[in-house]
């Protein structure tokens, strides 16, 4: 399939020929010099010292000193898998041809191979795979029309509705820029003003902020994007993966146990299902809106904040993911990976969603940063079907993406020299209309507290238990002014939650035992109930 090719070297461009004495497995720099001895420096007698004019080390050590490149801005750590996805062809009991005309929906049985990523957000690239933070699940479709990537979340909402707010967010989870250390201080000075993040909240801090493991975890689209059918028509979709090997998740002091012993539980717990033949499998379910603005909903479809009521829009199955293969190199294939909202395909389409919209200008931006200009070139982005563009050059630039018998000194379009042409429309596009003025606000029917507190009360007792003990170790050490604000705040959502995280806080700060929960401020406190024994 492609991805193989880079890593292993046995592509088309590798020329079978070896030079005398050599064979298939010799080993030769990257100039295909044969390499006679890789344990020892060309030196001027043994002792040194080391003459700079060899070749062979000079490769060597240069290509190590580079092989790091800049890990993601968010979602460092992560692990991936390839599969299958295979449609239902219809979505519900209903044609999905009304809906969308993207073509990988709609016959049954039909299958597009996948790629699959899943990570941690705010950590770094070997950070322990336990921590709270929400989970990605980023899955690439290698589509007969190209690629689509469905980049989600575990969690169905997100902490904020405005993509301008994202860098402060993840500043504020982030280490501290002085100490290095994050902070429950920071994350919840951030939150505390930011009301529409308590539905956030209520599922992070609850053991729903530490998946298990990556098999046992829902994932979810989170923005509201559009499907468009034959005629050009459009809904507003929501979608979401449902694991079938069920959903776990784990309390602090859970994680806490396994963190002492493994720090790449979740990644290991992937690689060796799938080697094991335990092939992790996700259905793939959709609400379905009408596109307009709802105004008898007390919440706008567009906001992230929001799970759309599941009794009024239930969650149509589309089709099933299965995760069977492991990659066979881990930086080729799940470090150079690169998922971006704006990789659509026909019939799948933006909503007005404005978080989607900054979304989607950031994902291609950070990785013609992050792995380079050409990362489109690359095996385990590149789409598997016909690609002929008359973008040339750049760093790293791998082949020309040319079609056969296109007339290769023609790298712009028209032309009437052979050159490419623009692919022929084949049904309508959507065009949707618009009047209004161009302002900075924020969405009217804000409701910030509604469904946070309706999610606190659908916990259940461990759950809440669990909440309102990681609440009270990461704010326990905290500024008052923000404890203060997140009390408020929980009471906006639920009395009891604010009650309970109130007397948590008092008890703690009256120096009575906190059971886990306290990642953040673990360092803090030790210091400070070290310095209250001396005292
Ligand atoms: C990764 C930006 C919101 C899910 C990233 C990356 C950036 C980014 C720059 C690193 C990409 C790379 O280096 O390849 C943003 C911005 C957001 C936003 C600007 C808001 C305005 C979200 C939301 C979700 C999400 C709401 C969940 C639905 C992911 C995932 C990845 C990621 C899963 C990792 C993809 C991978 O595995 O390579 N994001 N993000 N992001 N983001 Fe976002």
């Amino acid at each position: 399939d492609g991805t193989g090719t880079a890593v292993t070297g046995t592509g088309s461009s590798q020329d079978p020929r070896t030079a005398e004495g050599e064979n298939a497995r010799t080993l030769t720099t990257r100039q295909g010099h044969p390499l006679t001895n890789n344990q020892n420096l060309r030196t001027l007698g043994n002792r040194g010292p080391a003459l700079l004019e060899q070749y062979a080390f000079l490769e060597k050590i240069s290509h190590f000193d580079r092989e790091r490149v800049p890990e993601r801005v968010v979602h460092a750590r992560g692990a991936g898998a390839h599969g299958v996805f295979e449609a239902y062809g219809k979505v519900g009991d209903q044609p999905i041809e009304k809906y969308t005309r993207a073509k990988l929906f709609n016959t049954a049985g039909k299958q597009t191979p996948v790629f699959v990523r899943f990570s941690t957000v705010g950590h770094g690239g070997h950070s322990p795979e336990t921590l709270r933070d929400p989970r990605g699940f980023a899955v690439k479709f290698y589509t007969e029309d190209g690629n689509w990537d469905l980049v989600g979340n575990n969690l169905k909402v997100f902490f904020i509705r405005d993509a301008m707010k994202f860098p402060d967010l993840i500043h504020s989870q982030k280490p501290d820029p002085v100490t290095n250390r994050q902070s429950g201080e920071r994350i919840f000075d951030f939150i505390c003003n930011t009301p529409e993040a308590m539905h956030m909240v209520a599922f992070l801090f609850s053991p729903w902020g530490i998946p298990a493991n990556y098999r046992q975890m829902q994932g979810s689209g989170v923005n509201t994007y559009k499907w468009v059918n034959q005629d050009g028509d459009a809904v507003l979709v929501k979608y979401h993966w449902e694991p079938l090997q069920g959903i776990k998740n784990l309390t602090a002091q859970e994680a806490e146990a396994i963190q002492a012993k493994n720090f790449n539980h979740a990644t290991q717990d992937l690689f060796d299902n799938i080697k094991a033949g335990n092939f992790p499998e996700w259905e793939l379910r959709v609400q379905i809106m009408s596109d307009d603005e709802h105004p008898e909903l007390d919440f706008d479809p567009l906001d992230d904040t929001k799970i759309w009521p599941e009794d009024q829009f239930p969650h149509l199955p589309v089709g099933k993911m299965t995760l069977n293969r492991n990659p066979e190199n881990y930086f080729a294939e799940v470090e150079q990976s690169a998922f971006g909202t704006g990789v659509l395909v026909d019939g799948l389409d933006f909503s007005d969603d404005k978080m989607l919209q900054g979304r989607t200008f950031s994902y291609s931006d950070t990785q013609r940063y992050r792995v380079g200009t050409n990362y489109l070139q690359l095996p385990i982005n590149a789409p598997k079907k016909h690609v002929a563009t008359n973008q040339r050059d750049g760093q790293m630039a791998y082949h020309v993406d040319s079609a056969p018998g296109q007339n290769n000194h023609i790298n712009y379009e028209p032309s009437s020299l052979n050159g490419l042409k623009e692919a022929p429309r084949t049904a309508p596009e959507h065009m949707p209309a618009y009047s209004g003025r161009v302002v900075r606000q924020t969405l009217d029917r804000q409701n910030n507290f509604k469904q946070a507190g309706e999610r606190y009360r659908l916990h259940e007792d461990w759950e809440r238990d669990d909440l309102i003990n990681n609440m009270v170790g990461a704010l326990a050490d905290a500024d008052r002014k923000v404890s203060d604000k997140m009390v408020e705040l929980c009471t906006n959502c639920d009395p009891d939650w604010g009650k309970r995280l109130a007397e948590g806080l008092a008890a703690a700060r009256g120096g009575q035992q906190h059971e886990g929960g306290n990642q953040y401020n673990e360092g803090q406190q030790r210091e400070a109930s070290q310095q209250a024994e001396e005292v």
